[in-house]
């Protein structure tokens, strides 16, 4: 996608004028925020903060909402109307932090008007709609991103490190529960809601080098709002690899435990315990064979490794700084980002299984059989 994504390729739809390339490598990117309501705030907060945005607009349908955000004072200008936004032409990039069913709209618009994207997740509300998206985004030499915040954490770096590195051995399973008395969406239901954390999450740590096979899911409706509230999500891998996720809206304690188990070591990451999000034990099962007498079976020995623990030290950094750094170096530099819209459209595949699946009695749906729209 990238490959020097910050040059436009003079298509007809593009006309806004190159930056010229070493004065892009240092100046800020001109920023815009939509959507101020819960999460758009968060994305305003670090792009004030980071030294390589420089945040012109907040824009909300609800502009007093937006008002309040960026607070009387300041130099950053609020509007209701995209159209003001994409008129200015210091806007070379618009993040998109509005409910998911408008992240296609938006986003076509800021691309056709040569701007560079970032959007929340879900990319989109199905899978077609993200590939126009990303083809859209390619065909202008635009970088598309998909805000994938986990990705981009300290704990799920380290734990990528350790699985990159051998440290667990052959990696066995993922299994995570994400549950809180979580706000109850009436447009979502819990899969599209957190599963995209998990699936991105799994993308990222384990999906290179295997092949994802099949995706089921149970969910439970029991406020009869018509989706599901409480959710099971399992991943199965062509080399076995199983990864389960356990959504809940409507849990009364609030969990966000990880475990991902391998052949040599096992890691924990509790994501609310600061002070050791990531624990590795060196626990493990080991197998060995036992040859018994001719004509006896062979039996298999179950030794227990019950090893020491450490947690690694990690820094504190907050996520979405280094989402936003990741976006403008892919703006500016055209390095790849680590959550592109290709990475989107792999969380939209899954969701969609996900979504086959329950409306098939929550039989296990083969990525194989689905046929990914032209
Ligand atoms: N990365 C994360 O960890 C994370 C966490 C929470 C939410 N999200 C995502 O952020 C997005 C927004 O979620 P939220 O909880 O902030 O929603 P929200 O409903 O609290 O806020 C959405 C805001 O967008 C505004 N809006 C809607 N349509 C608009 C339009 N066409 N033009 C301008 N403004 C518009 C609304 O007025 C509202 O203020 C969703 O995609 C959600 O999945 C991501």
């Amino acid at each position: 996608m990238n490959g020097g994504s910050a040059v436009h390729n003079g298509s007809r739809l593009n006309e806004r004028p190159l930056p010229d390339a070493t004065t892009a490598a240092t100046n800020p990117v001109g920023t815009a925020v939509i959507g101020a309501g819960y999460w758009g705030p968060n994305i305003v907060r670090n792009a004030m903060a980071l030294e390589e945005t420089d945040l012109k607009w907040v824009c909300d349908r609800d502009e007093a909402r937006a008002s309040r955000l960026v607070g009387a004072q300041s130099a950053i200008r609020v509007t209701r109307d995209i159209d003001e936004v994409l008129a200015d032409e210091s806007v070379e990039a618009v993040a998109i932090a509005t409910p998911p069913a408008t992240h296609g709209a938006l986003a076509y618009r800021c691309i056709e008007a040569g701007r560079h994207v970032l959007v929340e997740k879900p990319l989109a509300r199905s899978y077609a709609e993200g590939l126009m998206m990303v083809r859209a985004a390619e065909e202008r030499g635009l970088v598309l991103h998909c805000d994938h915040t986990y990705c981009y954490t300290p704990a799920v770096q380290k734990i990528r490190d350790l699985i990159d590195a051998g440290e667990l051995g052959t990696p066995l399973y993922y299994d995570s529960v994400r549950v809180n008395l979580g706000l109850v969406q009436q447009e979502v239901d819990v899969f599209w809601d957190l599963a995209p954390h998990d699936i991105s999450i799994v993308d990222f740590i384990l999906g290179s080098g295997r092949e994802l096979l099949t995706v089921t899911a149970e969910g439970a409706d029991p406020l009869g709002l018509g989706h599901a509230c409480v959710g099971y999500l399992t991943l199965r891998f062509d080399d076995g690899l199983l990864a389960h996720c356990h959504l809940n809206w409507l849990s009364p304690t609030k969990i966000r435990t990880t475990i991902v188990g391998g052949s040599h070591r096992m890691v924990v990451w509790n994501d609310l315990l600061p002070a050791q999000r990531v624990s590795v034990f060196e626990s493990g099962v080991d197998l060995a064979e036992i040859d018994l007498s001719p004509g006896e079976q062979r039996r298999r020995k179950v030794s227990y490794r019950m090893g020491s623990m450490v947690a690694p030290a990690l820094r504190e950094r907050e996520a979405l700084l280094g989402v936003l750094e990741d976006w403008t170096g892919a703006i500016r530099s055209g390095t790849k980002p680590k959550t592109d819209g290709h990475a989107g459209l792999r969380v939209l595949r899954v969701l969609e299984a996900a979504q086959a699946s329950m409306c098939n009695g929550s039989t296990p749906v083969c990525l194989g059989t689905m046929v990914a729209p032209r």
